[in-house]
């Protein structure tokens, strides 16, 4: 018997998408017959995204910056209007500036903590509020980073902030989990993506070295040898903002190919 994902005609918001993983997972929520907003900050790559989308399937986009309040207001409110409610929450954020600790700023603290602590709490909160006005027993999927559980070195403001989601998701998961809302997290290693290569960029000028060199030794880092596409995270986000996962919740799942060391 086919996977039942339960996604035909599910209404599905998945924020930071007009590239990258946000755009993979649109995609394949899309391929799963669901109904989609995707959302960024930029009007132009957010419309070319939902050109480029649109053959598969209705998705919409919203323009709001995830560091605002009054756009996370806007976001969510358009996104059930235009879909009549919302089953999914797939929150991403824009990826924080590369930089070692001692290069952060007060500014580089407010923002990196509004991407990734208060953006993603309050939007869980506007989420669960309108799942339980329409008794919607809804999934939210965080995506994080491995730093949940280990620092990344030159990513100071991800390894602090990003630990915070992992209580999101425990302490969501657990008010929720007696309303039927199932909330998870994603902690994804290297994928390929221009972060990627931003990232490889910024290490290979710090070290005097090339991006090819880093990119290797960031494939040797991993067991399975390589770096993630960004359709193998999306199944994982499909997974877990669908009904294949329906006695999952509280989990933060890693799709890095082996990369975390660390035990439990
Ligand atoms: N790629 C990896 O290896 C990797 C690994 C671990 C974690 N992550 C994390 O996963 C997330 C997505 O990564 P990615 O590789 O897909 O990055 P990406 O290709 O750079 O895409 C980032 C997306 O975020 C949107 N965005 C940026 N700032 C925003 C804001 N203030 N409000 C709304 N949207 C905003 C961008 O759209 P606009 O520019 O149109 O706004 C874009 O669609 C990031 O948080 C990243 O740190 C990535």
């Amino acid at each position: 018997m086919p996977l039942a994902s339960g996604l035909r005609g599910a209404r599905v918001l998945v924020t930071a998408a007009s590239q990258g993983i946000g755009y993979a997972a649109a995609r394949a929520f899309l391929g799963e017959g669901a109904r989609v907003v995707i959302n960024s900050s930029n009007p132009d790559r957010l419309k070319s995204a939902v050109g480029r989308l649109e053959p598969h399937g209705e998705v919409h986009g919203v323009v709001a910056d995830l560091t605002r309040q009054e756009d996370l207001d806007r976001l969510l409110l358009e996104t059930v209007a235009r879909l009549g409610g919302i089953d999914t929450l797939v929150y991403l954020t824009g990826a924080p500036p590369p930089g070692i600790f001692m290069e952060q700023g007060f500014q580089d603290w407010t923002r990196a903590a509004g991407l990734m602590v208060v953006g993603p709490a309050y939007l869980a909160r506007k989420t669960a509020e309108a799942m339980l006005a329409a008794h919607t027993a809804g999934r939210m999927v965080f995506l994080g980073s491995v730093a949940m559980r280990e620092p990344i070195p030159n990513l100071a403001t991800s390894s602090v902030c990003r630990i915070a989601m992992s209580g999101l998701v425990r302490t969501l998961a657990r008010e929720l989990g007696p309303t039927g809302i199932r909330v998870n997290g994603i902690l994804p290693g290297y994928i390929r993506t221009g972060r990627i290569d931003e990232l490889a960029a910024d290490t290979a000028q710090r070290r005097g070295t090339t991006v090819e060199v880093v990119l290797r030794e960031m494939e040797s880092d991993v067991p399975l040898g390589r770096i993630g596409s960004p359709e193998e995270l999306a199944n994982a986000i499909v997974f877990l903002g669908s009904e294949m996962s329906s006695y999952v919740t509280g989990t933060l799942l890693a799709v890095d190919g082996g990369r975390l060391r660390s035990v439990g």
